[in-house]
């Protein structure tokens, strides 16, 4: 069986978007709007895979998806090297429904400031500019990053918001970089690079030498790429199943 170390465990089961625990397995309803739950964690136990779908059939979801939540993960898929994990999920009816790779990368980045924009550590709730942006996951996930100083915003002259990054919003434990994101309208000019060394730099100035920058997609990679020595990757599986309503199994 597969279980969670408990600073891990006692962040999952925190607001904003608490986990629910069943058995040594995480369950987590569809957010608001959405019709996906998510098996955060499975232990391997079949039946704990039973009451999963039972409470995301019960909670009105359509899928399940294992690993996630966006805003609450344990892990941010399924790691592809992992193949006896994939094996017994497909086994469930789970299917590969998407790929992205966790980076690792070294903290040791210097500053590079963006013309007109002020990149600052952030105390202020801007988490409905980052909800109507870019959704509830990453507003939860930066809101937990400002309760441990790790939310960053670029401003412009004028003082309005175009972007932002964080790190510590979760798994703050194992030095953890995210989410970023930058305004439409202000990408490509440099705010994003200036939002990503402020917070490597945060990181480094905690003790991790290297931290982890989740959920990045293929096109993405060269974003960090571009700034950071990327030391490893790991290639995640979004697996999921659809639910039908007549249970489990
Ligand atoms: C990814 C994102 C944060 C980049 O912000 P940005 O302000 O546009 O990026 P910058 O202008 O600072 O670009 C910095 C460097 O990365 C490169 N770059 C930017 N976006 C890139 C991408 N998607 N793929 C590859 N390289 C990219 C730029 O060319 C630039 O390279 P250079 O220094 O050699 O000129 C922004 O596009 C965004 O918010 N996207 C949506 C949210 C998202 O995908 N977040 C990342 C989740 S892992």
């Amino acid at each position: 069986m597969a279980l969670i170390d408990a600073v891990t465990l006692a962040e999952k089961l925190r607001p904003p978007r608490a986990l629910t625990a069943v058995g040594a397995s995480l369950f987590a309803a569809p957010a608001p709007g959405s019709t996906a739950a998510w098996m955060a964690w499975w232990s391997g136990a079949a039946d704990e895979l039973a009451e999963v779908t039972a409470r995301a059939l019960a909670a009105g979801a359509t899928r399940l998806v294992a690993g996630g939540p966006p805003g609450n993960y344990v892990e941010s898929g399924v790691d592809a090297a992992d193949v006896e994990r994939v094996a017994a999920l497909t086994g469930h009816g789970f299917t590969v429904r998407g790929e992205h790779v966790d980076l690792q990368v070294r903290t040791d980045v210097a500053p590079r400031a963006a013309p007109g924009v002020t990149v600052a550590r952030c105390d202020d709730d801007v988490d409905e500019t980052i909800r109507a942006a870019f959704g509830d996951g990453w507003a939860w996930e930066s809101a937990r990053a400002r309760e441990h100083g790790g939310l960053f915003t670029a401003r412009g002259d004028d003082g309005g918001v175009l972007g932002f990054a964080a790190h510590s919003g979760n798994l703050c434990h194992r030095g953890t970089f995210g989410p970023i994101g930058v305004l439409p309208a202000a990408r490509g000019r440099g705010v994003g690079a200036a939002l990503s060394r402020v917070v490597l730099a945060d990181l480094r100035a905690r003790g991790f030498v290297e931290a982890t920058v989740p959920w990045v997609a293929a096109e993405t990679v060269g974003f960090y790429g571009s700034m950071v020595t990327i030391t490893a990757r790991t290639r995640r599986l979004t697996l999921a199943r659809a639910l039908s309503g007549t249970g489990w199994p």
